[in-house]
């Protein structure tokens, strides 16, 4: 997994599998992840200068936090427009886009509270708080987002702070407790989401799945999660329940749980984390409503 060696002059991951059948690799690859893992934010955050053309140093900075935590947060100190968004990912070789219902110029999402187009009535698009989940956790096997960019256009008034962890972080402790959790997240029907027959946009079919897998395109542990109660229907296994439980209190209460609230400028760019928001207030001022740009990609960040 993550033991990094230089290869052309840059970083790439040696990955090895995700099975439970290594456990000697297993062991030096967590102690290796667990070190020196941040448990703030404040001094990791990247100052980029232009969006549409970080500098090879800021690139660098980013990628090796990324290169150790899956995410990393820039600050940009002002918006960005969807094409220097589409330019800042296409350095860590981000460029096929998921083409979302709601997506507008350069597969970029607003999201801010609406009740009108395809959004209108979805929790993200509410100031609602937003439970823990991966994006596309309902996609299929081909459509899986394996990264994604959420930039700040305008922060709430109050509220809206993110918490995000690191899905390996969660295969760690899981692991660590009960090999047997993995075993029951990486069944093959661990995991359905009905079909959405919403009219309001297209039909999407069922999707089953397991929580954890080897992505078998790039061999990186790849994550499908959503704690949502409603619409989802859970493997009926006493592990399974178990494994869920687990995950719900670590969810709540893992030390390595980055928690934050994104400013205006700022944002971050990762391999799809574990990700929630808190319930949110509006800025009082018209037009001063919380907005977030998102894109979603099919590849891994390059060299993560
Ligand atoms: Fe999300």
């Amino acid at each position: 997994m993550s033991q990094l060696h230089k290869e052309n002059g840059k970083k790439s991951p040696k990955t090895w599998s995700f099975e439970l059948s290594d456990e000697a690799g297993y062991t030096a690859w967590r102690d290796a992840k667990l070190a020196n893992y941040p448990t703030t934010w404040d001094e990791s955050i990247v100052t980029v200068h232009d969006m549409a053309n970080p500098t090879s140093d800021e690139i660098s900075q980013l990628l090796d936090m990324c290169q150790k935590t899956n995410m990393a947060i820039y600050d940009s100190n002002r918006t960005a427009t969807p094409e220097a968004l589409e330019s800042f990912c296409a350095n860590f070789g981000l460029k096929t886009m998921e083409s979302h219902r709601s997506a507008g110029g350069h597969g970029v999402v607003s999201i801010e509270q609406t009740s009108t187009d395809t959004r209108g009535g979805y929790i993200p698009y509410t100031n609602k708080p937003l439970s823990w989940h991966t994006d596309g956790y309902y996609n299929a096997p081909e459509q899986r987002i394996r990264a994604m960019i959420l930039h700040c256009g305008r922060d709430a008034g109050e509220g809206g702070i993110n918490a995000l962890l690191d899905p390996e972080i969660a295969y760690i402790r899981m692991r660590d407790e009960n090999p047997d959790f993995i075993k029951a997240f990486m069944h093959k029907e661990c995991y359905t989401i009905p079909e959405n027959t919403d009219p309001r946009t297209p039909l999407r079919p069922i999707s089953v799945g397991p929580i954890f897998e080897v992505d078998p395109e790039t061999g990186a542990l790849h994550m499908r999660f959503s704690a949502r109660g409603r619409s989802v229907i859970w493997r009926d296994d006493e592990t399974t329940l178990q494994a869920r439980n687990f995950l719900t209190h670590l969810l709540e209460n893992d030390p390595l749980i980055l928690r934050y609230k994104l400013q205006s400028g700022q944002g971050v760019i990762s391999n799809n984390v574990l990700h929630n928001r808190t319930g949110l207030t509006d800025n009082a001022e018209p037009g001063h409503r919380r907005l977030m740009y998102r894109i979603r990609y099919f590849e891994r960040m390059a060299n993560t």
